[in-house]
């Protein structure tokens, strides 16, 4: 097996690494090398040929494997984090900044979720170095949306407390789809570390993620809809979250064929 290939099974992400280590960027950091290490106990990943894996992508991923696993998470994290901040810093009036603050939480978990609600479909039906990075780095920017989500919830706390006809406000059928997402939110939480998903078993595991997944799908989807009377402009993240739906039927349809023709795909 040549050197190339040889990368390619073990990382399936560095098809190139050796061309990667003598572009511009310089030898990679320790970190991303340890992280390959790492990963040599995973089962191969199929790679493209290299003519998928031009130079400007490879140095692209270079770039973002500097940030991979929890160095990924804290960075994402701390963007909301000074977000957040900035917003309540800047706005005079603290009750108005911190329904901006909502607002703008409620953006940064529909971005992240978008990136781990469409990853391996991207992957399979527009595969690049990329989409794959983007597979790989899932439960990162997974729980990177669920710590976006905590501090929505601790914003509208806030909020509760600051304006006290918020809650009397609000009915409990209305208090029912953001409810049963944030309980969905704990449960993939709690059950995205490798101890926790011991003890429940891969069945369960998987019933929480796939229903998980489609409940927060279902209530981004009404949210941004029930919002259309209020501005035209919440068309758009509307779209964009059928577009998404789309795009993840789409990749698992193209997935299972891939799987049961493998040849035509080769
Ligand atoms: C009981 C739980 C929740 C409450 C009380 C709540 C409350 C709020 C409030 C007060 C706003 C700002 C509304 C405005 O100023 O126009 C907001 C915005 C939003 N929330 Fe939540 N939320 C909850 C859970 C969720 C969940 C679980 C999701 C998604 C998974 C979500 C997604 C959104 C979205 C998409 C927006 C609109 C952001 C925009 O204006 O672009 N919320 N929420």
């Amino acid at each position: 097996m040549s050197q190339r290939s040889y990368y390619s099974r073990c990382t399936g992400m560095y098809p190139a690494l050796p061309q990667i280590q003598n572009a511009s960027l310089g030898p990679l950091p320790d970190t991303t090398q340890t992280h390959l290490l790492e990963r040599l106990h995973f089962p191969p990943i199929v790679v493209q040929p290299d003519s998928a894996f031009p130079l400007e992508s490879l140095q692209m991923n270079a770039q973002l494997s500097r940030f991979h696993s929890w160095s990924l998470f804290s960075l994402l994290s701390l963007l909301v984090l000074v977000m957040t901040a900035l917003i309540l810093a800047l706005n005079p009036d603290l009750v108005e900044a911190t329904r901006s603050a909502i607002r703008a939480t409620a953006r940064t978990s529909f971005a992240l979720f978008l990136a781990a609600f469409t990853a391996s479909a991207f992957a399979v039906l527009v595969p690049s170095s990329f989409s794959k990075t983007l597979v790989r780095e899932r439960r990162f920017i997974g729980l990177a949306f669920a710590f976006s989500h905590l501090v929505h919830a601790l914003l509208i706390y806030t909020y509760g407390q600051l304006n006290p006809e918020f809650w009397p406000g609000r009915s409990t059928v209305g208090n029912i789809p953001g409810s049963v997402g944030y309980l969905f939110i704990v449960l993939m939480t709690l059950t995205s570390f490798k101890a926790t998903t011991r003890l429940i078993g891969r069945r369960a595991w998987r019933t929480i993620h796939v229903s998980g997944i489609w409940v927060l799908a279902a209530v981004f989807t009404y949210s941004n809809f029930k919002r259309i009377p209020l501005s035209a402009w919440y068309v758009v993240p509307f779209g964009i979250m059928c577009a998404a739906i789309a795009i993840r039927v789409i990749g698992k349809v193209a997935q299972t064929q891939k799987r049961s023709h493998p040849r035509t795909y080769a």
